[in-house]
């Protein structure tokens, strides 16, 4: 088959490799019909993550049909068009049975193949899904197979993001970052009632769209968010803040941007190796701060009404529509952030 494999920093290949087959009586195998490119498949291509082996079929959001099943799959039959979350679950551990399903004891992240262990990624002709049946969900009849294919992700991300940094009504909430991540931040804050959004960006066409997905939009190269925030809230500062970058400037303007007690959560993938906050500036703003991996198989069946619901508007964050074998320059156009690129999906 066809696929898109890490070859080192900056460097794919879209080349062929052996199909996957079954390895367990559990897993099924999907012949994938969109996949996506994430902001989180940027930290290995630029080297910030490390560890992830060469020839690792990359991505992590995956949306396509069943072509083979496991003896031991009970909810999946030949045909179905199943949706994954970017991590596997088992959905009996403690950590999935609490809804932490980001820490499944025996879950394993899509694309990450580290030392030999792990599983390839899905922006590939076919991928394995091990644990069909508490993995993947069904994509509900006639949706957008593109926009379905967020819920396994960002949609998920989002709304984990608004819960983590406890958006309610009338809050002034403040989004850094308007990527795909940060743009669908933007709506799940405004679900929780927020009275205000402010998304801060440098690329225009991201801005603009922040701008349609109902923030006030800020380009905090060029305008000041600080002014524009307290302008906001009376001048005390933002009741939360959602960090969808994944930087320590990132961290520093969300922090910056919030009042005495606000809360700020890090969606951003973090590489650094300290917290870019002080224990004494925390301490002297009753400042909270909480991060992590999106639960996403938790947040899946929400994500998808929001989906069907939201289809118009979720699908202009869709910019490229794209085959496969475009997937090696869509990388660089998407990691470059050029003008007119958010979220790119893959059409193997
Ligand atoms: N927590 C999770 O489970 C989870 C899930 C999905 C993605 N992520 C992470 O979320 C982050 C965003 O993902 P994405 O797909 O939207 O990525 P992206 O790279 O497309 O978007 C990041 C955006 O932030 C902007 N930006 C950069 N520095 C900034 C700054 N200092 N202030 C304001 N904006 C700035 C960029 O211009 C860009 O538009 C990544 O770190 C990704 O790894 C986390
Ligand atoms: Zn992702
Ligand atoms: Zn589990």
């Amino acid at each position: 088959m066809k696929a898109i494999t890490f070859k080192g920093i900056q460097s794919l290949a879209y080349e062929d490799i052996p199909d996957p087959g079954l390895l367990d009586s559990t897993d099924v195998i999907i012949r994938v019909t969109a996949a996506g490119i994430c902001g989180s498949d940027l930290h290995p291509y630029f080297g910030r993550e490390q560890g992830l082996d060469c020839g690792t079929v990359m991505g992590h959001e995956l949306l396509g049909e069943v072509v083979e099943i496991g003896s031991a799959v009970q909810r999946f039959s030949l045909g179905d068009i199943g949706v994954a979350p970017f991590t596997t679950n088992c959905s009996n551990c403690f950590f999935c049975r609490s809804g932490l399903t980001a820490r499944c004891e025996a879950g394993q992240l899509f694309g990450w193949i580290e030392n030999g262990v792990g599983l390839h990624g899905a922006q590939a002709e076919f991928v394995r899904v091990p644990m069909a049946d508490s993995t993947l969900v069904v994509v509900p009849d006639g949706l957008d197979e593109g926009v379905a294919l967020l819920a396994g992700d960002i949609l998920s991300t989002a709304a984990f993001g608004a819960e983590l940094a406890g958006v309610q009504a009338e809050d002034v909430v403040v989004v850094v970052g308007c990527g795909p991540v940060g743009l669908l931040s933007i709506r799940a804050a405004l679900e929780k009632g927020a009275r205000k959004v402010v998304a801060l960006d440098s690329v225009v066409s991201r801005l603009e769209l922040a701008r349609r997905f109902g923030a006030i939009p800020v380009n905090f190269k060029t305008e000041e968010a600080f002014e524009i925030v307290m302008a906001c809230s009376e001048g005390r500062g933002a009741d939360c803040a959602i960090e969808a970058v994944g930087s320590p400037e990132a961290t520093r303007t969300a922090a910056e941007l919030l009042r005495f007690g606000g809360s700020l959560a890090a969606l951003g993938v973090h590489t650094e190796s300290h917290l870019a906050l002080s224990p004494g500036e925390i301490y002297d703003r009753n400042l909270h701060y909480a991060g992590g991996r999106c639960s996403a198989r938790y947040y899946m069946p929400a994500a998808l009404k929001i989906a069907e619901r939201d289809v118009a508007l979720v699908s202009e964050l869709i910019s490229h529509r794209l085959p496969l074998s475009q997937g090696v320059e869509a990388y660089r156009s998407f990691a470059a952030r050029e003008e007119g690129w958010s979220k790119v999906v893959l059409t193997p």
